[in-house]
């Protein structure tokens, strides 16, 4: 990662650590959340050792651990894994990079990884990095920003709102990647991950009104699986095969 990009997005989430949860507490924040790890969630075994990288504020790790499993949460923020720890002390917490993974080879049953995989400047080193740390038979289940219909203008909304000085939370200027469902399977394939499937998540924004978040929230489902192109994020999932 170069140490620019790397710097403002870790210097941005610890200036964000202690109000990030805030944006998550309301219902709209809420239930956004919720339908995002909810899917994330589905293809992971229950229980096991899992690795969620970036982490953040330890939002799923704490939803993981109480089906049963251990989790140890990665992120390069320092100051969202102190919040992490404090939600979830009995947990493990480190911060480092999903381009580097301090563990050795086969130590989990599960990877996850939660709005953060757009950030990562080298892609391909975290997925390496998540197989090999992965056991034989292990899982990964990654949800990060989706390039579709939706999604097409948001990079030059958040260029434009970081010029204008305009104060959010998640909404700043980093270079994120947006990505494609053949591009994410041609990046799973490569680092070797077998049974690769793609769904498509999210089309009520946190960012809404009312009336028209609730109305998008009615039709979620509908829009993920029919119109998967207003969907904005996409969730993909692979397995290390067994030798
Ligand atoms: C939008 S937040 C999502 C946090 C959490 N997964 C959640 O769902 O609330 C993105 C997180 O990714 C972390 N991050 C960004 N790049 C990273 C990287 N290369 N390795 C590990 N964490 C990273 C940031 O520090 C931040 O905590």
């Amino acid at each position: 990662m170069s140490t620019t990009k790397h710097d403002k997005i870790q210097h941005h989430y610890d200036s964000i650590a202690d109000v990030y949860d805030h944006h998550y507490d309301h219902h709209r924040g809420r239930s956004y959340h919720m339908h995002i790890s909810s899917q994330l969630m589905r293809p992971l075994p229950h229980g096991g050792r899992l690795l969620d990288i970036g982490c953040g504020t330890g939002l799923f790790v704490e939803k993981f651990i109480k089906t049963g499993g251990t989790a140890v949460g990665l992120d390069i923020s320092g100051k969202m894994i102190s919040r992490a720890q404090w939600r979830c002390p009995t947990s493990e917490f480190i911060v480092g990079t999903g381009e580097k993974i301090p563990f050795s080879d086969n130590s989990f049953e599960a990877i996850s990884s939660l709005l953060a995989f757009s950030y990562v400047k080298d892609p391909l080193a975290m997925l390496n990095e998540s197989y090999r740390v992965l056991k034989p038979g292990g899982v990964i289940s990654i949800c990060t920003l989706g390039k579709k219909l939706l999604t097409r203008g948001i990079p030059a909304i958040y260029q434009l709102g970081e010029k204008m000085k305009i104060k959010h939370l998640v909404m700043k200027d980093f270079g994120e990647h947006y990505y494609d469902k053949n591009e994410m399977i041609s990046l799973f394939s490569e680092a070797g991950f077998a049974d690769v499937r793609v769904s498509w998540c999210s089309f009520a924004h946190i960012d809404m009104i009312d009336p028209l978040f609730n109305f998008a929230r009615k039709v979620e489902s509908f829009v993920e699986k029919r119109v998967p192109q207003l969907a904005y994020n996409i969730c993909v999932s692979g397995r290390k095969p067994v030798e």
